[in-house]
């Protein structure tokens, strides 16, 4: 392999590391032609539709499905772990209106190797597993707190009678969530589970692969989710619907944007040059409730679903720019009640599960990362003493 150009003629930059493999995995698929998923082999059409939340965490990181009994123990592990210390819960109430909700997760997160339970394991193997199903809980835990307490509400205790994404709620609301509204969001978190080597998760690799323990790497991942370009499209999307206020306006606010070369945040993706499946499957909840709920979301629904209708026309099969995950799912989440400021602490509760199995299947034959930079500026420049400078 060539390394360095033996004339120091520039090498071949691949800027943003477009169309570059680094590494090999079991997990995941994306075929951006097609606009296909997969999880562990399980096409995502066919886990939104009979799967769950923890079992499609448990599929991402076993690789298998598990059968009741695993399900079972998985589900009420990833419960217990939403449970937060009391530490954690002073911490998080420090920064209340101080930091915004994604701040206030990434500091929390970078914490929780000091409240991690401290056991004893057989193997280094089922110690990982552990500490990945403790951060996927603590995670969740830790947005619903962050929600209640930025509600000026106090912690709740989670319900180990119920699943994470009716924890999520109950903990952020206090009271038991309707059956509809937690499965709603329970499906966009598995939407949500895992995605390749996307910024966030390689940043989690990358981080993980100088040996830095699994809770440096998962904080590293939210770091790079936080940005608009990645996981904070959602706040972005939702914040232009609400600047287009009136569905009528929606057509001419698009074509001013792009006119002023603005990019339309949830459109547009680095691998998939075609309709996002996951869009496909939360454009579906859109169409369900577009009538029978608020009027806040009703307003919102239509312009997301006319907004989506000018851009595909304009610039989908012209350009390969179609929705992303991120695009339909203010409506949706502020159908289910979650407020805007969560949406990407929520993505990163959700995302949480991939992060851990890309670092735990990384780990099986880690490498460490150090790409090259090519430098361009000049060399040998003779020192000037501080007094002689202008
Ligand atoms: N709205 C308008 N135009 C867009 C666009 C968008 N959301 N996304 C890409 N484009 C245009 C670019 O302006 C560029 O046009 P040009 O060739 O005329 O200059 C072209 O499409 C290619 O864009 P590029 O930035 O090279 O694509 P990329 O692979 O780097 O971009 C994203 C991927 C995700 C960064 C980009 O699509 C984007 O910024 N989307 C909005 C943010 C978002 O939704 N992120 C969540 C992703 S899941």
């Amino acid at each position: 392999m060539v390394l360095y150009m033996a004339d120091n003629s520039t090498p071949t930059i691949i800027k943003g590391l477009e169309g570059v493999y680094f590494t090999e995995t079991k997990i995941c698929k994306v075929d951006g032609a097609k606009g296909r998923l997969w999880y562990r082999g399980y096409s995502i059409e066919s886990l939104a539709k009979n799967s769950s939340f923890e079992e499609t965490s448990y599929l991402i990181l076993y690789g298998a499905l598990p059968n009741n009994d695993a399900l079972a123990k998985f589900k009420s592990k990833l419960v217990s772990y939403m449970a937060l210390d009391k530490q954690l819960i002073g911490l998080i109430e420090s920064f209340n209106g101080k930091m915004l909700p994604m701040d206030i997760l990434r500091t929390a997160v970078s914490s929780i190797s000091a409240f991690a339970e401290k056991k004893v394991y057989q193997n280094e193997n089922d110690e990982k597993i552990e500490q990945a199903i403790e951060i996927i809980g603590n995670i969740c835990g830790i947005v619903a707190t962050i929600g209640a307490i930025s509600k000026g509400r106090k912690y709740t205790e989670p319900d180990n009678t119920l699943g994470v994404a009716e924890n999520i709620l109950y903990m952020l609301n206090g009271n038991k969530p309707d059956e509809k509204v937690s499965k709603m969001l329970d499906v966009m978190m598995l939407l949500h589970a895992e995605h390749s080597s996307n910024a966030s998760t390689f940043c989690t690799i990358v981080a993980g692969s100088t040996l830095a323990d699994i809770y440096s790497a998962i904080t590293a991942g939210i770091c790079a989710l936080k940005g608009p370009l990645h996981g904070g499209a959602d706040e972005k999307a939702l914040d232009m619907m609400r600047a287009i206020g009136n569905p009528n306006n929606t057509e001419k606010y698009i074509e001013d944007a792009l006119a002023g070369k603005e990019r339309i945040m949830g459109f547009g993706h680095r691998v998939y040059k075609a309709y996002d499946p996951r869009a496909k499957v939360i454009k579906a909840y859109l169409e369900e409730i577009q009538n029978g709920s608020t009027m806040e979301v009703q307003t919102l629904t239509a312009i997301a679903l006319r907004a989506e209708k000018m851009m595909v026309d304009k610039l989908g099969e012209t350009k390969g720019i179609w929705p992303n995950v991120d695009f339909f799912s203010g409506p949706v989440y502020t159908y289910i009640g979650i407020p805007k400021e969560l949406f990407t602490p929520l993505f990163a509760a959700s995302r949480s599960p991939g992060w851990c199995a890309h670092m735990l299947e990384y780990w099986q034959d880690n490498r460490l990362i150090r790409p090259l930079d090519y430098y361009n500026g000049q060399l040998d420049i003779p020192y000037v003493p501080i007094e002689q400078r202008k």
